[in-house]
């Protein structure tokens, strides 16, 4: 460990309000280890109105791949996130908005929340929406994406958000995967200034989609936009015809409350499943504990709504615990770089969770930006999406948190649903770049690639022994997949993906993906993703990507390209061919570095040796291994000689 990495004891203000100090961490963690259906069932009780009880707190069998909590259970989402804290709060703000231009801010009460979600839900029905039916949602960062997916889980509709920033293929995939009939988006969206015509996308993804019937568009700017009288429908012309009260379907436990698409090692992305009554607990337990929430606080998560961060900690978990939550429409960086810390200043937030790429892009800009306003209400910051390097850790804890917040780093999945990993405020010390000590009730392993089980201090792979409520139950359509991509390699355990190792104090360490998924800027990439957007261009014969490290996106993207034809090679075809993912993947997955590869290095038995373009690429020359295997060697001097060498 370096000097980095030295250990932080939380200091005396800013231990957690809660009240968990690390005696009672290790004591409840252990009573969560040792009687999880009763801890479990009291959580469920604090935390959830339910409105029938259930018949058995959990059954799991990761052999089948058969999970499930609170079994027998009914309760509503929206009702929890909304209905139950009307008496006392609905006057209180459950949304702040703040817009991409400084000036452009509201509040949203919580009785202004639920009659915006009624009304919503009651316009869906009205077109024919029922309960199970799949809702696709492209929306900007504007309250109305959070009404969508409320009124979806009201009325027992199952959303799946898309994030804003994916293309018209992205969405058409998705909207087909799930057969939805129902698309809700805006006209466009704007961040940093810069408009995206989410509708005209929207058109063009769905035009080869037959059974998409309705198309529901909130105005946002104004920008004008096709029409199709049959199917669009303008919310805002609308919206006030409909009654702002809407009873709430009663849902079992592990009725489906979410799809929410995300990347693996193969090129289709897989729709992660999560139920209404886990998730919800698990989402709000982890939003009190993790972030020591407090009542009348405001809580700031700087996710998009279309990233399972922003389904747990922008809506469901904070709007389940009455919190007041912060909505961020632009960027870090619009109008200046000083933005993050303006909106904390003016909305005085208490609560600032947000990613290490972000924090590592404000680094490079200075000090003076963030020293300019006033911090003294934030007292806890958070981060998620990668391990943070000890350089950004300081620089959050010491210039934007004045050496007097806790950091608290979370480690979690898309599949997970929840924070399962973290250095839990006042009772986990910090370590900078340490992901932490498991929430409670669960079970961290590492496992040797082999499968076998490593004690002490280790470094392996990473796995969960046992289930915890807010895991994911299916891949929508293929309970198959779901088996194979996280029961399959070491039966018995949910394996994560990641790699990890754990030190002598019993913190985890996650090292990264140990499969070919990418994490840039915070953006899960499948390498085989990029690879086939990159292949559906008429000039590529064949490509191969990988990752490199990248100072502020954390993993930028590295491309090997064969053409069809070798005297095609030119100048204007790589920034050509960046735009073209760009434009069939999204803005975030445009390759930083492309490279011609009249070969690729291959085994005699035509697998491309991935070891090898990752040494290139991050310019490791030293250590390429074993290169006897390859079908053909000398391919591998042509790509060290025409190797990009990035700064
Ligand atoms: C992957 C999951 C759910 C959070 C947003 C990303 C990496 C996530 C951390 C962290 C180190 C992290 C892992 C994980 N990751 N948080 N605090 N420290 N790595 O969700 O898109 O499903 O990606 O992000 O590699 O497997 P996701």
């Amino acid at each position: 460990m370096n000097e980095l990495q030295k250990l932080y004891p939380v200091k005396e203000q800013a231990k957690a309000i809660t009240h968990i100090d690390s005696e009672t961490y290790e004591k409840l963690y252990q009573q969560s280890i040792d009687q999880p259906e009763q801890f479990w069932a009291e959580q469920a009780e604090k935390f959830i109105d339910w409105v029938k009880p259930w018949d058995e707190v959990t059954s799991v069998d990761y052999k089948k791949a058969e999970i499930s909590w609170f079994k027998g259970a009914q309760l509503n989402v929206s009702y929890n996130c909304i209905d139950r804290h009307l008496a006392t709060k609905a006057n209180e703000t459950a949304i702040i908005f703040e817009g991409d231009e400084p000036t452009d801010d509201t509040r949203i009460s919580y009785q202004e929340l639920h009659d915006n979600v009624c009304r919503m839900a009651n316009l869906l029905k009205d077109r024919g929406v029922k309960k199970g039916d799949n809702v696709c949602i492209y929306m900007p960062m504007i309250p109305e994406v959070g009404y969508a997916m409320l009124a979806c889980a009201r009325i027992g509709a199952v959303h799946s958000v898309v994030f804003g920033g994916f293309s018209t293929e992205s969405i058409k995939a998705r909207v087909l995967d799930a057969d939805c009939q129902v698309v809700i988006t805006a006209d466009a969206s704007v961040r940093g200034g810069r408009h995206i015509p989410l509708k005209a996308n929207v058109d063009a993804a769905v035009a080869d989609c037959k059974d998409v019937h309705t198309v529901v568009m909130v105005e946002r700017t104004g920008a004008s936009v096709n029409w199709n009288n049959e199917r669009d429908v303008n919310y805002n012309q609308v919206i006030d015809t409909y009654p702002a009260i809407c009873q709430p379907e009663i849902m079992d436990a592990e009725d489906p409350l979410f799809i929410l698409y995300t990347s693996g090692s193969t090129g289709k992305p897989k729709g992660v499943l999560h139920t209404c009554g886990g998730y919800i607990l698990y989402a709000a337990m982890t939003h009190k504990y993790v972030f020591d929430y407090q009542e009348g606080e405001v809580y700031w998560c700087t996710a998009d709504a279309g990233w399972i961060t922003g389904h747990s900690y922008i809506f469901y978990g904070p709007l389940a615990n009455g919190a007041t939550t912060l909505v961020f429409e632009g960027v870090p960086t619009y109008p200046d770089a000083g933005r993050f810390w303006q909106v904390c200043e003016k909305h005085k937030v208490n609560i600032f969770y947000t990613a290490p790429t972000a924090i590592r892009a404000l680094m490079s800009l200075g000090d003076e930006l963030v020293e300019k306003y006033d911090r003294s209400s934030i007292r806890l910051l958070g981060t998620v999406g990668e391990p943070i390097n000890p350089e950004a850790w300081h620089w959050y804890y010491e210039i934007v948190g004045q050496s007097r917040c806790s950091v608290v780093d979370t480690w979690w999945q898309t599949e997970t649903g929840g924070i399962l990993i973290t250095s839990l405020p006042g009772a986990v010390d910090m370590k900078p770049g340490a992901a932490g000590k498991p929430f409670f009730g669960v079970k961290p392993a590492i496992l040797s690639k082999e499968g076998e089980l490593l004690e002490g201090k280790t470094r392996g792979r990473l796995v969960m022994t046992g289930s915890w409520p807010g895991q994911m139950r299916t891949v929508y359509g293929d309970h198959q997949r779901f088996y194979d991509t996280y029961f399959s390699q070491y039966p018995g355990n949910y394996f994560t993906g990641d790699g990890a190792k754990r030190d002598e104090d019993d913190f985890y360490w996650i090292t990264g993906r140990i499969d070919d998924v990418l994490n840039v800027s915070g953006h899960r990439l499948g390498t085989a993703e990029i690879e086939s957007a990159l292949v559906l261009h008429p000039a590529i014969a064949e490509a191969a990507v990988v990752g490199y490290p990248h100072e502020i996106k954390g993993q930028g993207i590295y491309c090997y390209i064969t053409l069809m034809c070798s005297s095609h090679e030119s100048d204007e075809l790589i920034p050509e061919l960046q735009e073209f993912v760009a434009k069939e993947l999204g803005r975030f997955a445009k390759p930083d570095y492309i490279q011609y590869a009249p070969g690729l290095p291959k085994t005699r038995s035509g697998k491309i040796m991935r070891r090898i373009l990752r040494k290139i690429a991050e310019n490791e020359l030293e250590n390429l291994g074993d290169t006897s295997t390859l079908a053909d060697p000398s391919v591998v001097e042509h790509l060290i000689e025409n190797r990009i060498i990035h700064e």
